[in-house]
């Protein structure tokens, strides 16, 4: 844990939990429609799903992550849903924390697969979920949530890409160890990138129909390419100058269980 004023734990009381909700709208700036509300943040934890918060020194819950139970190709998993960390307590770690320490619960039930859906859009968590963690995407869903009612996601459908966090591979372990393309990664060089500008975020919030076209333009590209097999695998800042890019490589099985 990079901050030793930071705690990471199973959030299981009433308190506690309250406090997740308030972080919910803090973050997202959701309507209480689209709040995950306690009393299933309190059964959560009860049906095998997970909640965990990152408390600083007096006990007051800064960030959390939780997670529902799932089953899927025949075996068990969690889907992560939320992870959020106040304003003022992020870019040192705590986002990282909960997602590793997500990971080691999740192995220590004997789960080996968490997923989730992240806004291609955004692009730190873009970085965040495909190098800093090692998922790759195999699903693109088209408007997943309906309209949105978060600040943070403008007026765009809300497209989603699905993380898939193989817990227990060679890619997982190498990109938590290194934080970069380590030699055992089994996928193979980059075969197609899918291009965004770098500055989308700003494009969203000024010219909110341009940032549809291109948001129209992305999933053009991504699904048809998914449809052709591949998967996305990595991502890379300002490459050219200017703009992020997906990189979708052939998938391979063999990724999931290495
Ligand atoms: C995403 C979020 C949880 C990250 O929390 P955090 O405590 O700031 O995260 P960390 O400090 O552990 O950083 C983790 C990674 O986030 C990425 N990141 C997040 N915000 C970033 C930013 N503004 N600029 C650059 N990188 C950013 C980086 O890739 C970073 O990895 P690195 O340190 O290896 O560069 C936090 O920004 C947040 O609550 N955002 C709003 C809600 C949201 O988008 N949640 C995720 C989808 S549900």
């Amino acid at each position: 844990m990079p901050n030793p004023e930071i705690r990471i734990e199973e959030l299981t009381s009433t308190e506690d939990l309250r406090q997740c909700v308030a972080i919910q709208r803090a973050t997202w700036g959701w309507k209480d429609e689209d709040l995950l509300p306690l009393r299933t943040l309190l059964l959560l934890n009860k049906i095998g799903g997970l909640v965990l918060g990152a408390l600083d020194r007096n006990g007051q819950v800064v960030g959390f992550i939780n997670a529902f139970p799932g089953f899927r190709e025949g075996q068990v998993y969690l889907h992560s849903q939320m992870l959020g960390v106040l304003q003022d307590f992020r870019r040192r770690g705590i986002g990282r924390a909960l997602k590793l320490a997500q990971r080691t619960e999740a192995i220590r039930r004997g789960i080996q697969r968490i997923e989730w859906t992240f806004d291609p859009l955004e692009i730190h968590n873009a970085h965040f979920n495909l190098e800093g963690l090692g998922t790759l995407c195999r699903r693109y869903v088209a408007d997943a949530y309906g309209p949105s009612t978060s600040s943070l996601h403008g007026r765009l459908p809300t497209d989603r890409l699905v993380a898939e966090w193989h817990l227990v591979s060679q890619r997982v372990r190498t990109r938590i160890e290194s934080g970069a393309h380590g030699p055992e990664d089994p996928l193979p060089a980059t075969s197609s990138a899918v291009h965004l500008p770098a500055d989308i975020a700003d494009i969203r919030v000024r010219d909110p129909a341009r940032a549809a076209a291109i948001q129209r333009d992305f999933k053009r590209r991504v699904t048809d390419l998914l449809g052709k097999g591949y998967c996305i695998a990595g991502f890379e800042s300002a490459s050219p100058p200017g703009e992020v890019s997906y990189r979708l490589v052939p998938f391979q099985p063999q990724v999931l269980t290495s």
